[in-house]
């Protein structure tokens, strides 16, 4: 493995960073200080959006990565070995786009599979590869979602992808904190952004009825926690899953 530099900014990976709710949480982590590396399968996309955030005088690279393929994810861990200490990881990247729809029973094997390889699986890749550059303090915010929580109808592996990533949160913090490393999950609710399009506007209307707070979510809504949650303030909270869907679900 190359040698951590030990110098230079704090860097924070986000995974999936090349739009959506990964763009934003890695547009503030790029505002509050941190390099900022923007893991994403779409080359293209991971590059633009990397270009953009250094046009906003953010320290950003791209990195393209297959979170669910092993070996994309080890040349993620030597990239980002060379760049410097690692402090930060937003497990984001999932497929979330247009997956809903069919009942648990007609889902297909080889949809499950996939899914599950990028959205549960990955976290859990990207995690064990990049473990062992965090420095003396880490942060790793893993995106959930509120979906797994309240249950939503014709979502079944998206929903058991999501449970496995809160499962897996409590999991890692147990084991990551002697280390000082805390591991939370963030459960966005219904967002407006490109990957929601497409839902029917039936669920944007089941989130409108029972929002406390009664307006659409925006990605903006989400990078509050996000940074909260990368920030030294957050140091001794670890394995908690916290909602921010203006109360559509509550504890
Ligand atoms: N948008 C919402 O309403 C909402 C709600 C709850 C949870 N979430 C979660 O938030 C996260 C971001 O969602 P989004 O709405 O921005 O989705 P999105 O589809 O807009 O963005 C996801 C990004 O991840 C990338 N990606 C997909 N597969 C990948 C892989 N194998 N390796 C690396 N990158 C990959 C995509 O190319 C894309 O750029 C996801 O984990 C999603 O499940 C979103």
């Amino acid at each position: 493995m190359t040698e951590q530099a030990t110098t230079g900014p704090r860097t924070v990976v986000v995974t999936g960073a090349g739009r959506g709710l990964g763009l934003a949480m890695a547009r503030r982590a790029g505002a509050d200080g941190f390099r900022v590396v923007v893991a994403e399968v779409d080359a293209d996309r991971g590059a633009r959006a990397a270009e953009g955030l250094r046009t906003e005088g953010i320290d950003a690279h791209c990195v393209p990565c297959d979170v669910a393929d092993p070996q994309s994810v080890a040349r993620l861990a030597a990239r980002v070995a060379e760049l410097g200490p690692l402090y930060g990881l937003v497990n984001n990247a999932a497929l979330a786009n247009g997956v809903g729809g069919k009942e648990f029973q007609d889902i297909d094997v080889a949809t499950w599979d996939r899914l599950m390889a990028v959205n549960a699986r990955g976290p859990w890749l990207v995690a064990k590869a990049l473990h062992p550059l965090f420095g003396p303090v880490g942060r790793i915010v893993n995106i959930a979602s509120d979906a797994a929580l309240y249950g939503s109808p014709r979502l079944a592996h998206y929903i058991a992808s999501k449970g496995a990533v809160i499962a897996l949160t409590r999991a890692m913090a147990r084991e990551l904190g002697e280390r000082g490393i805390t591991v939370n999950a963030l459960a966005p609710g219904l967002t407006e952004c490109e990957a929601t399009e497409a839902v029917p506007a039936e669920r944007h209307g089941v989130y409108a009825a029972n929002r406390a707070i009664p307006r659409p979510q925006q990605p903006e809504d989400l990078v509050g926690l996000a940074a909260f949650l990368l920030s030294e303030e957050s140091r001794y909270l670890t394995g908690q899953v916290i909602a921010v869907n203006g109360g559509f679900t509550m504890n």
